[in-house]
């Protein structure tokens, strides 16, 4: 139990105070530990530094931990989203809906393939991507359906998936928040057509760039292997002609996404602490949550019932009209405390590569615009969230906060 040492008579360090903290706490981290580094020594004294079986075995053990059929693992979160679209068949002049609150590699992937990312706006209590909303932006083009389980809280899959049912839509599920996030008593990996995840450091386990795409369907693990490999074929019985054991085809336009083994031993042994770094996430997440409902200067995150959340992000909602403070001074004043919060994200559309986009025949302002991921963007602080934060580090953050709100706050 963590006894709070709350500061909140000091000055904020931005106004001549102290800071909380003498050195900076990032939003995230990796934890990398010794036997990790020693996987991935064994692996570079060996034979295989790619496509070999650490990477077959990192697949193998992934998609049973998050109860998929297939996994297919690729060099990072983003290339996992290229080859997802490209085995949902999404092409030229396609449409796939998605939610501007997320990362932008969740959009480009359909820009990647000559089709159109089309937003859909957000719930405003789970800030993901709402149903309803996604049913107002179907038209004869729309092939697929992104949906971001933004945060690590899983996405209304139940809804979504019953919307690309009747529209004869392929889902992809964009779970780079979400490795270990449950749905409905299972895991998110086997609930989609299609579930992304990134190893980025700062996910759940690193591999220091990586991906995996995880599917129940044969056809599109197929298709996944074919796109990860330069669109290579090498089964006798798929080859359009055979002219000897050396032969093979490129059949499709592939690229080269593929994992090696340095990355995939690295990723197995994460994968083994990834039961205890989930514990971790889900108390600093109860500690937040119980410090910061007390405030009612902000916004703590909702917890969806029936859904448990893998805690990649921990974003507080200010209520500005509560406070005397903009966003962004209340965000300074955070970094001078030495509190490294973050903004999760401006809406995609935002960009200033989105915006030219927009035109005639292509993308209109009016079918980009999603006013409530709009008006959640603006109030948005992340706090830092990782497993190897000390008990001191969460105290800090606590204090931090309590400190800045404290003189953020509208005198009554
Ligand atoms: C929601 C989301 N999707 C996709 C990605 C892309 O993953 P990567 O950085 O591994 O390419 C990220 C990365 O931060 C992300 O947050």
């Amino acid at each position: 139990m963590i006894i709070f040492q709350l500061t909140n008579k000091e000055l904020p360090a931005i106004a001549g105070g102290r800071p909380v903290r003498d050195n900076f706490l990032p939003y995230a981290r990796q934890w990398v530990e010794e036997d990790d580094i020693e996987a991935v020594r064994a692996v570079l004294q060996g034979n295989w530094l790619t496509t070999g079986p650490a990477v077959a075995a990192f697949e193998r053990e992934f998609a049973a931990r998050v109860g998929a059929a297939y996994a297919a693992a690729v060099s990072s979160g983003t290339a996992a989203l290229h080859v997802a679209c490209f085995a949902a068949g999404v092409r030229y002049r396609d449409e796939v809906i998605t939610t501007p609150l997320t990362f932008v590699a969740s959009a480009n992937c359909a820009l990647f393939l000559g089709a159109r990312p089309v937003f859909a706006d957000i719930d405003p209590k789970t800030y993901n991507i709402c149903p309803e909303e996604i049913e107002k932006k179907i038209t004869p083009r729309t092939k697929a359906i992104i949906a971001v389980d933004f945060t690590g809280q899983p996405a209304d899959l139940d809804a979504i998936r019953m919307i690309a049912r009747r529209h004869n839509l392929v889902v992809i599920e964009d779970a780079a928040h979400a490795l270990g996030a449950m749905y409905k008593g299972h895991s998110v990996g086997g609930l989609s057509d299609l579930t992304v995840f990134s190893f980025h450091p700062v996910k759940h386990i690193t591999t220091g760039e990586g991906g995996m795409v995880t599917t129940n369907n044969e056809e599109l693990y197929r298709r996944l292997l074919l796109f990860r490999n330069h669109g290579i074929v090498r089964e006798r019985e798929l080859l359009v002609e055979n002219q000897g054991p050396w032969y093979y085809e490129v059949q499709d336009l592939g690229y080269n996404y593929r994992l090696t083994d340095i990355q995939a031993a690295l990723g197995l042994s994460q994968l083994k602490k990834l039961d205890r770094f989930l514990a971790r996430r889900w108390q600093i997440a109860a500690i937040y949550n119980e410090a910061f409902a007390a405030l009612p200067e902000v916004e703590i995150p909702c917890s969806v019932p029936g859904a448990i959340s893998a805690w990649h992000l921990y974003i507080l909602a200010l209520h500005l009209d509560k406070l005397a403070k903009s966003r962004r001074e209340i965000f300074e004043a955070l970094r001078a405390e030495n509190i490294g919060v973050n903004v999760h994200y401006l809406p995609v559309y935002r960009h200033p590569f989105y915006r030219q986009l927009e035109g005639p025949g292509n993308c209109d302002r009016q079918s980009f615009f999603c006013p409530r991921a709009e008006e959640l963007y603006e109030r948005f602080i992340t706090l830092p969230l990782f497993p190897a934060m000390t008990d001191q580090d969460i105290a800090d953050v606590v204090a931090a906060v309590y400190k800045v709100i404290t003189w953020a706050r509208r005198s009554r």
